[in-house]
């Protein structure tokens, strides 16, 4: 399987603060016993344009199975992460996001701030997480089964 994690934060690929987010991805994935990963890793600025050349890349030249961002989902106007996945989406999955706002904003109220979303390009399924590696661990796990499913039916 191939996987590409992308962190979309200005500060940490400045180097302002270290990428936890993108380790933490590889974590809970390891910790869900999915082995044989070929990584993809990538750390840049909010920037909407580039997001979408590389999201683009990711789909239609490297034939990544699976796209984990992280990062740049919140209001701010420097978040563009929704903005550049729904511009190279061909079909939204909107109910990744759904459920991870419904879950999170029982403990967290400004949780309904995320906009995260999902959906596919080709064969590859893009989603949107938080930026906050907590959060990763906390919404990342319980949608396992949901994108091992539609990465099933995207090989079909
Ligand atoms: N989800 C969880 N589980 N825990 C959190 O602390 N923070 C929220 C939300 N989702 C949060 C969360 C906040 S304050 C924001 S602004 C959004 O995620 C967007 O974060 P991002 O821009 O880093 O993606």
């Amino acid at each position: 399987m191939r996987i590409a994690r992308l962190t979309l934060s200005d500060r940490a690929s400045a180097g302002v603060y270290q990428d936890l987010s993108g380790p933490e991805i590889e974590r809970v994935l390891s910790e869900a016993g999915i082995s044989d990963i070929e990584w993809i890793r990538h750390l840049m600025p909010d920037d909407r344009p580039e997001i979408e050349t590389l999201l683009r890349k990711l789909c239609d030249e490297d034939q990544c199975d699976l796209i984990l961002t992280t990062g740049g989902t919140g209001p701010s106007l420097r978040d563009n992460t929704p903005e550049a996945t729904k511009a190279v989406l061909d079909r939204e999955i909107p109910g990744f996001g759904e459920a991870m706002r419904m879950r999170s904003f029982e403990a967290v109220p400004t949780a309904i701030l995320s906009r995260s979303t999902a959906g596919t390009r080709g064969r590859s399924l893009i989603l949107n997480l938080p930026g906050n590696p907590k959060a990763i661990g906390e919404c990342l796990p319980m949608l396992i089964p949901a994108i091992n499913e539609a990465i099933r039916h995207l090989r079909e």
